[in-house]
């Protein structure tokens, strides 16, 4: 048997200023799929996650609620983690930035970077609230864009035009914040210089790290050289102040990333086998892999490498980019009442359903992907319910009535059997490859072949003709052998449906490793329903009011 890999799997850490919401899920769930089915094929996986707490929006929002910052991070951290817990995304540790482990590491690498000579410092120029006595990031600044002249546009891009600039070059530019006009002040940032690591970035991207569309992107920034990277923020700001540079704060992108490593810091001292040099500096015994969304990949895999390499850390062996989540064709919006919330859909629905549409239109790619209502009842209800597990409910009855839920002690189509284990390496290198579309649809074309084989057999019918019980025994136990195979090989996606399938049959765990063992002369329990179909004419309705949003 090969080596046990050990691997440490990252989900992008979510902003403590808002609540949970489907897009968010999506990333969550496709990285949680992917744990279950390492850890199903015998790997080690150390999975972690945690509040990205720091920034001004959050301190901006804390402000505007009468807390603290440190109240709002700590309000969203436990809604957080039961969002994420009734969705069934089990992280290892659900830690946060805002945390001692983390400023402890950001100082850690920064001094290394300084020391090695990545840091520089220059004196910039920007935008000013004299109200509010802060400096403005561009979102919170409104004006007249400086190409068309479109009025109320953001402070570095025009919607109307597509113009990118600086805020600086805004007409008329008014603070969001106070409503008054910024001035332009000055201030010295200190600054990433990224150039440094420019040819080791770029032999990492060529190297086959990323997906292909992702590091071709990446590459068309080397043509005109990286530019340094401002990891600095004036105070006012909600983060970690700089050492040695009273009023600087780190920017909040830059101890992020770093939170990955404190989360595991901080499981490391609630498990005593997490060495942190195995995972973070020996890159040859351990594989580090980041799930994140492909606005945030070239902070994954540009700023960061190159930090962890300065600092004398390994690389990322891939960063998992996706695509954005549209809801019914469109994007998900507040005012458009497309946004909708963990909470919302937990109230209503089994996260299994959720789970289950994600994976059945998730590829590796980066395109965005749709929830729509009606392609999601539909779904959930033929596949899961009408081909899954059908197959348990057309069997399970014959074997608890006339067989005291006692299997035969063998089938006689054992090529159907056969079949459906030998499908188990294909699935699982689909599901490896993050193809979890077409993992589906392999496993559901064998749920059809169990389907149809069981509808040809016709145990009803068998049942009714004398001399038949040993066929109708067999039969039955077949299907609930293949219903077996097929759920063994949806666990990673379904773990509610999964666990309530191996209670009935009575069997301890579904996994891989027992994936060829048929169940045979064993005594399965009752069947009961173990899913109901999803009222499509009610969808609407669960999603039609409001959520409350405090962001
Ligand atoms: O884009 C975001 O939502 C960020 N909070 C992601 C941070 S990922 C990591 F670097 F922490
Ligand atoms: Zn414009």
């Amino acid at each position: 048997m090969s080596k046990q890999r050990q691997l440490l799997v990252t989900v992008a850490l979510p902003y403590a200023n808002g609540p949970t919401h489907l897009g968010h899920l999506v990333e969550h769930i496709q990285a949680d799929i992917w744990v279950r089915l390492q850890r199903s094929l015998g790997n080690d996986v150390v999975f972690i996650c945690g509040d990205d707490a720091h920034g001004t929006p959050i301190m901006i929002s804390a402000e505007k609620q009468n807390i603290t910052p440190d109240q709002l991070v700590a309000q969203i951290h436990d809604i957080r983690k039961q969002d994420l817990h009734d969705f069934q995304v089990h992280y290892d540790n659900y830690y946060t930035t805002h945390s001692p482990e983390n400023k402890t590491l950001s100082e850690m690498i920064y001094q290394r970077l300084k020391e090695r000579g990545d840091i520089e410092t220059k004196t910039i120029s920007q935008l000013f609230d004299p109200a509010k006595k802060m400096f403005l990031p561009d979102r919170y600044v409104k004006g007249e864009c400086p190409r068309c002249g479109a009025k109320d546009q953001y402070g570095d891009n025009c919607e109307a035009c597509g113009a990118t600039y600086s805020t600086t070059d805004l007409k008329n530019p008014t603070s969001i914040l106070s409503g008054e006009k910024p001035i332009e002040k000055e201030s010295v940032h200190y600054f990433f210089k990224l150039a440094n690591h420019q040819d080791l970035l770029e032999k990492w991207l060529k190297a086959g790290h990323l997906q292909s569309a992702v590091s071709n992107k990446l590459l068309e920034w080397f043509a005109q050289g990286l530019s340094p990277w401002d990891i600095s923020r004036d105070e006012p700001y909600f983060g970690f102040e700089i050492p040695d540079a009273p009023g600087k704060y780190f920017y909040v992108w830059l101890d992020a990333p770093i939170g990955y490593m404190a989360s595991f810091v901080n499981l490391s001292k609630k498990r005593n086998d997490l060495d942190f040099d195995h995972y973070w500096v020996d890159e040859k015994s351990t594989e580090l892999y980041h799930f994140v969304g492909k606005d945030i990949v070239y902070f994954h895999a540009l700023f960061w490498p190159a930090m962890l390499h300065g600092s004398g850390h390994r690389m990322p062996t891939n960063v998992f980019a996706h695509g954005y989540l549209t809801i019914n064709g469109a994007k998900m919006s507040k005012s458009r009442g497309t946004f909708i919330t963990a909470r919302q859909y937990i109230q209503h629905l089994d996260s299994d359903y959720l789970r289950y549409y994600f994976a059945a239109k998730l590829n590796s790619g980066i395109d965005d992907l749709d929830f729509n209502f009606l392609d999601f009842a539909q779904r959930v209800n033929s596949d899961l319910v009408g081909k899954v597990v059908n197959i348990a409910s057309r069997c399970a009855g014959f074997i608890t009535k006339n067989f005291e839920g006692k299997l035969a002690e063998k089938f006689d189509n054992d090529e159907l059997f056969t079949h459906a284990i030998q499908q188990a390496e294909k699935i699982a290198d689909l599901l490896v490859q993050r193809e979890y579309n077409q993992a589906v649809k392999e496993i559901m074309a064998l749920a059809d072949a169990a389907n149809a084989y069981i509808a040809e057999q016709a145990p009803w019918d068998l049942a009714k003709q004398p001399g038949q019980e040993g066929r109708v025994q067999s039969v039955c136990t077949l299907g609930l052998n293949l219903f077996k195979v097929i759920m063994t090989y949806l666990h990673p996606i379904v773990p509610n449906l999964a666990k309530k399938s191996a209670d009935f049959l009575n069997y301890p765990e579904l996994s891989w490793q027992t994936l060829k063992t048929p169940l045979l002369n064993h005594r399965i329990n009752t069947f009961t329903p173990l899913i109901t179909r999803i009222d499509a004419q009610k969808i609407d309705s669960y999603f039609s009011e409001q959520p409350i949003v405090n962001a």
